[in-house]
């Protein structure tokens, strides 16, 4: 450590690392955004993501050497957020690059020289790891730079051997680690001990594409990326316990803890957890936004949702009372705007979604606290003292209502919550939407974001009237926007009007024909994604073109089917509660114009006997209209 009493600030770290390399033949780029080019990721997860075409020999460089700061997310670990020292949602990654160019020798040399004389860390208290394979690596720490032995690191594969993702292009890797106990010895060095070491800096040799079946092919090129989380060398070199109580997300920790009237320092840890959370998450949510991303319930909308409503969440658990999300975005916007300029220029749009989204969940907060009420008062009459997982998870899946509140107002009333159960219902239902979500919902949502500036959300007629003269807004073909597509194509069609419902709360979207002069489509379901009703269908014939006019026409036949199996689960959890138990609730449904699907929680079996009871009530039900 430099003896100097003036800490670097992150800001200076940024500069002095692109400097550094742009003396070295390095051309700085700016950060790419958020929302990668790459399809196959939903959000830019490292430095080197934008130049995957690069290495992958699809694109020839502008320049064989760059250097940036790139803006990242990963939301893999968003649970030890703000539990450990280091882990994030939103973290920049400043890199170089050779594409072609320099490799291990070079890239390992100019990353000790970085560390040590440019940031000032002790050769002594840096130790280093290497792919097992890798001897060129070992040797040249060993020989070259002049690391002792017992601070080289053989690990295997899961540690040192890089991938940007399932497929594409990887290689060994060599990591340095700052070591905060020295004292305790070069024969027990443990890189897994976080109480001990800190990875720093990730230099990759990037040489092979990985194919899906995990074969390697070498690339065109042998490259170079790198990545050195800035907010860890601000940690390291500023000298404080965490990444959050750096400049770089300090401050936003502070304003936070001030709207809730606590102080950060004299917080127990539970509080400075939450502290931490809203720091790190509020710095996602700005350039996430100012990165045209919106709120949804799919893709990377949903991410952006979860994040804000883990904000809002953390700041009710601080005694935060009512909104408070543009307040603290206010204070992310300042710190990051001298190196990203968009987050000031999207200011507005920034703080009126936050604005929105938070003021939503806190209504879905309300709902959801008086059906847990409810659910309570139940457990309670019931003499149990355990709320069960599909309550839980009908709390958290319906309205939004994370587990964890669940829990804590449970607690309150002398209650536990039965978190296997929760678990297993999240897991059925990560595995039913997993896939889906992320392929092909993924680039509808894109390509919806990149419209939605130039589109009004689509007005719906459905409650008076089955049928429309509206216009197409917008056609999607594999989730990209075309201008006109032809027969036998299946498309997503954006209509400036519609009278078909879309998929609601387990309700399936209108089933009917959009058609036009000499074209038609059959519409197979609707889906509301943001503002806008995307019609899913097939074109039977002609050729639709935006800006087309057409009418969008339901299939009246379906919506009554669907409407009577609506009115059937009423009267089957009507049926259920009086031939069954009193105290049955809906966890779940599904109604489609062919089936209905009915979920409850039922303390015992229910008997064939009942099942006759409630088909002949039904029935009378029905014929009594
Ligand atoms: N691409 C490497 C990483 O993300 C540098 O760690």
């Amino acid at each position: 450590m430099s003896s100097s009493s003036q800490f670097l600030s992150g800001s200076e770290i940024r500069q002095k690392f692109l400097d550094f390399y742009a003396q070295r033949g390095h051309q700085i780029l700016p950060s790419a955004s958020l929302v990668p080019e790459d399809p196959t990721v939903l959000l830019t997860i490292a430095g080197m993501l934008p130049f995957k075409p690069i290495f992958l020999g699809q694109r020839s460089p502008e320049f064989k050497r760059a250097t940036t700061s790139q803006k990242c997310i990963r939301t893999n670990d968003i649970e030890n957020v703000g539990r450990t020292a280091r882990h994030h949602t939103f973290f920049e990654m400043l890199g170089n690059f050779s594409f072609g160019d320099y490799f291990k020798e070079q890239a390992i040399a100019w990353g000790w020289e970085l560390s040590t004389q440019v940031f000032g860390l002790p050769p002594e208290r840096l130790v280093v790891s290497v792919f097992r394979e890798d001897e060129e690596a070992y040797t040249i720490w060993r020989d070259k730079i002049g690391v002792p032995e017992a601070r080289i690191q053989r690990m295997g594969e899961a540690d040192n051997f890089w991938v940007s993702g399932p497929t594409g292009p990887c290689g060994p890797c060599s990591e340095i680690y700052y070591d905060f106990h020295p004292e305790r010895g070069d024969d027990k060095i443990d890189l897994e001990d976080d109480t001990r070491f800190i990875e720093f800096y990730n230099l990759v040799f990037m040489q092979y594409n990985r194919d899906a079946e995990g074969n390697l092919t070498p690339l065109q090129n042998k490259n170079i990326d790198t990545g050195m989380g800035l907010e860890r060398m601000a940690q390291i070199l500023q000298q404080v316990p965490n990444n959050y109580e750096t400049d770089l997300i300090f401050p936003i920790v502070k304003t936070a803890s001030e709207i809730a009237g606590i102080d950060y320092a004299s917080s127990d840890e539970k509080t400075k957890v939450s502290l931490k959370v809203i720091g790190d998450h509020v710095r996602s949510v700005v350039h996430m936004i100012a990165d045209e991303i919106r709120a949804s319930n799919i893709g990377r909308g949903y991410v952006l949702r979860r994040l804000i409503r883990r904000v809002v969440r953390h700041g009710r658990l601080i005694g935060i009372q009512g909104e408070f999300t543009p307040q603290v975005a206010e204070t992310a916007i300042a710190l990051s705007e001298s190196a990203y300029p968009i987050v000031r220029v999207r200011e507005a749009q920034i703080k009126a979604e936050l604005q929105r989204e938070e003021s939503r969940f806190l209504k879905t907060l309300e709902r959801g606290e008086k059906l847990l009420d409810e659910i309570i008062q139940r457990v309670k009459q019931e003499g149990k003292t355990q709320i069960g997982g599909r309550d839980a998870f009908t709390l958290y899946d319906t309205y939004g209502f994370p587990v964890e509140l669940t829990q804590e107002v449970a607690e309150e009333e002398g209650l536990t919550v039965d978190e296997s159960g929760f678990n297993a219902a999240m897991e059925e239902q990560q595995t039913r939407s997993q896939s889906a979500h992320e392929t092909i919902d993924l680039t509808l949502q894109g390509s919806l974001d990149k419209l939605a500036e130039h589109i009004h959300s689509t007005e719906f007629l459905g409650y008076t009237q089955p049928s429309s003269q509206s216009q197409v807004e917008v056609i999607l073909v594999e989730g990209k926007s075309v201008e006109a597509a032809e027969a036998g194509t299946q498309v997503q069609i954006v209509l400036n009007k519609t009278p078909f419902y879309a998929e609601s709360g387990g309700q399936i979207g209108d089933r009917g024909y959009i058609s036009g002069d000499s074209v038609l489509v059959r519409v197979e379901d609707v889906k509301k994604e943001s503002d806008f009703f995307v019609h899913f269908g097939r074109i039977e014939r002609g050729t639709l073109r935006v800006e087309d006019p057409v009418t969008a026409q339901i299939d009246l036949s379906c919506r009554r089917r669907v409407q009577a199996h609506h009115t059937a689960t009423h009267l089957l959890q009507a049926a259920l509660r009086k031939f069954v138990d009193e105290s049955i609730t809906q966890a779940g449904s599904l109604v489609a114009f062919d089936r209905l699907r009915f979920d409850f929680n039922c303390p015992r079996p229910v008997t064939s006997e009942q099942v006759q009871q409630i088909e002949e009530q039904i029935n009378t039900w029905i014929a009594e209209a």
